[in-house]
């Protein structure tokens, strides 16, 4: 299905080629989310996805690879835990920020001593980053601060005119952004050597559908058990420049609450009637819509049980809650106390929620 869906892309992936190649942006499918993507070695297309993302310039973008046999090429000091998880994730979700060579652009970087570095597993990105044969850029293809894309019409909403082309690889699978893990803190005992004994630890700066079990088991097989797995995303700090971790983000215009697992049929009861008088509310529940919400009290979606069901629909269901112009978005966080694996696979979701339901003027 694949391989048809490709053959009939072909022209597109050629025409993508060339606008890439005179400084244009092109959007494209990636199995997290859609990327808007520039040529990374061309200042003058990546000055213009800045603009266009209203992204502001110290924020750093992840830099896409057809394979990490180019790897080597944008970064410096690579330890061989970052190989080995290369060798386990890639392509796929995760994104490794490791040190900057020399001349990996500031532009790039935000003017950090790291780059950021991704190997996507789309079948639609692998044919045009081959194609492209050089690195693209490619932050999630929204203005800066709003809900990531997940389909081709969510860019074209987004960005209109301001992308030249986009890409159509239908829904993304994974449906959040990679899961980032900082490598550019492993060391050897002997500072020289980085492929003597390793210490320091490696951080997960965004939660991703890639899981801490998942990475954690890569570092004990490899003989790295002593490399501490730390979480690093809580943590705000001016030096680590994640726009995921503004604490409003991924944000759709209409106000959201969340509400405990459980509560949100209770709140409908209670307040939601009187509320939904005055304006219409968006729901996200677990449970189906009730009887007594009626079609002029607004949307009422229900949500997977499933987290990996819940990632890849969020965003979309995001988008649809924000349309029809309710006074709230009202979502029942999922039920994640009681086992601790069960809280791990939700972790990217909740992530995203949370700063969902910050309000925008709040970051
Ligand atoms: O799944 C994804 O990662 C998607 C797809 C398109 O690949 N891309 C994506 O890009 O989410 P963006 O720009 O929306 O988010 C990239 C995140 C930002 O929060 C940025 O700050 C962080 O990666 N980042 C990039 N380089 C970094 C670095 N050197 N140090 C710390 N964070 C970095
Ligand atoms: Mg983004």
């Amino acid at each position: 299905m694949e391989d048809k869906r490709l053959a009939i892309k072909q022209d597109e992936i050629s025409a993508a080629v060339s606008l890439l190649k005179q400084g244009k942006l092109v959007a494209m499918p990636t199995e997290t989310v859609y990327g808007l993507a520039a040529d990374a070695k061309n200042p003058v297309a990546v000055k213009r996805l800045y603009d266009v993302k209203g992204r502001p310039g110290n924020h750093p973008v992840i830099v896409h690879l057809p394979s990490s046999n180019q790897l080597a090429g944008w970064a410096r000091d690579i330890p061989e835990v970052a190989w080995c998880l290369a060798e386990a994730f890639w392509p796929g979700p995760m994104t490794l920020i490791l040190k900057k060579k020399p001349d990996v652009s500031d532009a790039i970087t935000g003017a950090q001593d790291t780059v950021g570095l991704r190997v996507p597993a789309h079948p639609m990105a692998q044919a045009l980053l081959n194609a492209y044969g050089s690195a693209l850029v490619a932050p999630s293809a929204n203005r800066f601060g709003h809900v990531s894309p997940t389909t081709a019409a969510h860019v074209r909403e987004d960005l209109g005119q301001d992308v030249s082309l986009v890409l159509d690889g239908g829904e993304c699978p994974v449906g959040v952004e990679s899961t980032i893990i900082d490598c550019s803190q492993v060391y050897s005992d002997d500072q020289g050597d980085i492929h003597g004994k390793p210490r320091g630890n490696i951080r997960v700066l965004r939660p991703g559908m890639l899981l801490p079990a998942e990475i954690q088991a890569v570092l004990v097989r490899a003989g790295y058990p002593d490399i501490l797995l730390k979480d690093a995303f809580q943590e705000t700090t001016s030096e680590i420049r994640v726009s995921g971790s503004l604490k409003s983000h991924y944000a759709p215009t209409t106000p959201l609450r969340l509400y405990p697992f459980g509560e949100l049929r209770n709140v409908w009861q209670a307040i939601g009637q009187k509320e939904a008088k005055n304006g219409k509310l968006a729901v996200l529940s677990f449970e189906a819509r009730p009887d007594d919400f009626r079609a002029e009290n607004g949307v009422w979606l229900k949500a997977s049980a499933d987290a990996s069901q819940y990632a890849r629909t969020l965003y979309a269901n995001l988008r649809a809650l924000d349309k029809p112009g309710a006074s709230a978005i009202l979502v029942e966080l999922p039920q994640t106390h009681h086992k601790e694996r069960g809280h791990e696979d939700w972790r990217a979701v909740l992530d995203r929620l949370q700063r969902a339901s910050v309000p925008r003027e709040q970051c």
